[in-house]
C-alpha cells in the first residue's frame, strides 16, 4: 500500500498549499498536517481501488468470526441494530431522532474504521464517502452492484443492484437542513433529508435501522452524513455545536477497539475530527474547531417557536392514495400570514407531530403546501416543502429505547407566499407517496404500513441567540413558547 499512502500525503499537502494561497485566516495548518487519514470521495472509484479492495478483504475476514466476537461483521452491525438474539455489550444502541444522532454515528464509524484497518491489514485505510448529493453519484456505486464482491448485499430494494434505481435530486437534498442555524433543527433536518431518505428509498435491509448496518453501503452513506456535520458547521453564521448543553457534551457510549476491547467515548472526544480522530474529508473546507472546555462564545442560536394556527381536524392517515388536508382558511388568515410569509426573519413552519406507523412504511411522502387544486404535484415547484419518511423514530416495531413519535418541521414561507398570490381560499396540505427513480422515472411502491399524523400546526419561528445556559429540551422536539393559539373553524378533510 506504499503508493496509496504517498498519494494521500500528496493530496493533503496540496490542499494545505491551496488554502495558504487563498490566505484563509480560519485555516490552521497544524491540523491539516496532523490528520493522517483522508476519507475520499467514492465518485469514480473503481472496484480495483485499494480502498475498496481493502474494505472487501476486511469484510471477508470479519464474516469468518462468530457473532459474539466484537470484531465480527455481525457484531459490528449489531451495535447499530440486529435481529439476532442474545445480548452483548453495545448491541442495538444507535441514536436516531435524538440530539445524539451525529455524535453517536461519528463514534461508531471511527471504531469501525479502525477495525477495518486491522482486519484488512491496511494501516492507511480510511472509510470513503458516497456523495449522492452530487448528480453523478445517485445510483448505487458500481462496485457494490457486483454479486461476486463482498460489497454486494442481496437484500436491497428493487432496481438498486441492477443499476436501474437512483435518487432524484430533491430526495437527497441537504438545503433545508443546512439552512437552519440552530444545531437541533439543522441536525434533524439533515437526518431527515438526505439521511433517512437514502435509507428508505433504497429499502431492503437499509430501509430499517435494525438491519441497515449489515449492508456494506451503510458505512459509506454514514461517512457522507458525518461529512455533512462538518459542512453544516463550516457555513458559519452562528452555527455551532450545542456546547452550552452539559448532557450533550458528556453523553458517552461504549464501542470496541481493533483489539476487541471495550472503549468509552464521549461527545467532547469527537468534536474536532482532524485533531481528535485524525481524519479529514477529501475537498472539505477547513474544519471548524469546537472546544468543550472553552468559555462558550455566546451567542448560541436556538429556534424559538410559537404556534400560530392549530389544525383541529382528526388525525391524518397516509396510505397508498394521495391525501389532501385543508389546514388553513385563507379568507380568514390572509392578512395575518402575508407579512410573516414575506419576512426575512420570521420562519413559517408547517409542523407535523405525533407521526407514527406500526412498521416501516417502505415509502417516503412528498409534502406540498398551497398547491392549487388543479395543479399536478411537482417536487421542483415552490409548493413542495419537503419529504416525510419514517426510519427509526415513529416506528413502533423499532424496539430499542422507548418509543418516540416522529416530528417534522417544514419551512413554508415560499409555499405560503405563492399560495397567497394564487388567490386560493384554503391552504391545502398534500401528501404524495413516492419511490426512487427507476430508469430515471418516478416510481410509486406499495405502502407497507400506513402512517398516522396526530397533530398539524402552522408555527412561526425565529432563530435567536440565547445567553447563558439554555434549558434542555426533549429530544427532537421544537422549543415552543406557547402564546396565542389562534383557533380556526374545523375544516373537514377532503
Ligand atoms: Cu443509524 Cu443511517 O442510521
Amino acid at each position: 500500500m506504499k503508493n496509496h499512502f504517498t498519494r494521500r500525503r500528496f493530496i493533503v499537502t496540496a490542499g494545505a498549499a491551496a488554502s495558504t494561497v487563498l490566505g484563509s485566516s480560519l485555516f490552521k495548518l497544524d491540523t491539516v498536517f496532523a490528520a493522517p487519514y483522508m476519507r475520499r470521495n467514492m465518485g469514480g472509484m473503481t472496484a480495483s481501488d485499494p480502498v475498496l479492495v481493502s474494505y472487501r478483504k476486511a469484510i471477508k475476514a470479519m464474516k469468518m468470526l462468530p457473532s459474539s466476537n466484537p470484531l465480527s461483521w455481525d457484531y459490528q452491525a449489531a451495535i447499530h441494530g440486529t435481529l439476532l438474539s442474545g445480548s452483548y455489550t453495545a448491541w442495538n444502541t444507535c441514536e436516531h431522532g435524538t440530539p445524539y444522532f451525529w455524535s453517536w454515528h461519528r463514534m461508531y464509524l471511527y471504531w469501525f474504521e479502525r477495525i477495518i484497518r486491522k482486519m484488512s491489514a491496511d494501516s492507511s485505510w480510511a472509510l470513503p464517502y458516497w456523495d449522492y448529493i452530487s448528480a453523478s453519484q445517485r445510483h448505487l456505486p458500481a462496485p457494490f452492484q457486483d454479486p461476486s464482491s463482498e460489497l454486494y448485499f442481496s437484500n436491497r430494494g428493487l432496481g438498486w443492484n441492477t443499476g436501474a434505481a437512483s435518487y432524484a435530486g430533491w430526495q437527497v437534498d441537504p438545503t433545508s437542513g443546512n439552512s437552519f442555524v440552530d444545531y437541533f433543527s439543522g441536525q434533524s433536518g439533515l437526518e431527515s433529508n438526505p439521511h433517512d431518505n437514502v435509507h428508505i428509498y433504497m429499502g431492503g435491509a437499509m430501509g430499517n435501522p435494525t438491519t441497515a448496518a449489515a449492508d456494506p453501503i451503510f458505512y459509506v452513506h454514514h461517512s457522507n452524513i458525518d461529512r455533512l456535520w462538518n459542512l453544516w458547521l463550516a457555513q458559519g453564521g452562528g452555527r455551532t455545536d450545542p456546547l452550552s448543553t452539559a448532557t450533550w457534551k458528556n453523553k458517552s457510549y461504549t464501542f470496541f477497539d481493533e483489539n476487541g476491547n471495550p472503549v468509552n467515548m464521549k461527545t467532547c472526544d469527537i468534536l474536532r475530527a482532524a485533531e481528535q480522530l485524525n481524519y479529514t474529508y477529501e475537498s472539505e473546507p477547513p474544519q471548524v474547531k469546537e472546544y468543550c472546555l472553552e468559555i462558550i462564545r455566546f451567542p448560541i442560536y436556538y429556534l424559538i417557536q410559537e404556534i400560530l394556527i392549530h389544525w383541529p381536524g382528526p388525525p391524518v392517515e397516509l396510505n397508498q392514495q394521495e391525501v389532501s388536508v385543508p389546514v388553513v382558511n385563507l379568507k380568514e388568515f390572509r392578512q395575518r400570514l402575508a407579512p410573516l410569509a414575506e419576512s426575512k426573519t420570521d420562519i413559517l413552519l408547517l409542523e407535523l407531530d405525533n407521526v407514527e406507523a406500526e412498521r416501516p412504511p417502505g415509502v417516503v411522502w412528498e409534502v406540498y403546501l398551497g398547491l392549487p387544486p388543479n395543479a399536478a404535484p411537482n417536487p421542483e415547484s415552490p409548493f413542495f416543502i419537503g419529504t416525510l419518511g419514517l426510519f427509526a423514530a415513529g416506528i413502533r416495531s423499532h424496539t430499542h429505547g422507548n418509543f418516540k413519535p416522529a416530528h417534522f418541521s417544514f419551512r413554508a414561507n415560499r409555499a405560503i407566499l405563492e399560495a397567497l398570490r394564487s388567490n386560493q381560499e384554503e391552504l391545502r396540505l398534500l401528501f404524495v407517496p413516492s419511490g426512487p427513480l427507476i430508469d430515471g422515472k418516478p416510481s410509486r411502491p406499495k405502502v407497507e404500513a400506513p402512517v398516522r399524523i396526530g397533530t398539524v400546526n402552522l408555527s412561526v419561528g425565529r432563530e435567536k441567540p440565547q445567553e447563558g445556559i439554555v434549558p434542555e429540551r426533549p429530544p427532537n422536539e421544537p422549543r415552543i413558547e406557547p402564546k396565542i393559539q389562534l383557533k380556526i373553524d374545523p375544516n373537514k378533510p377532503k
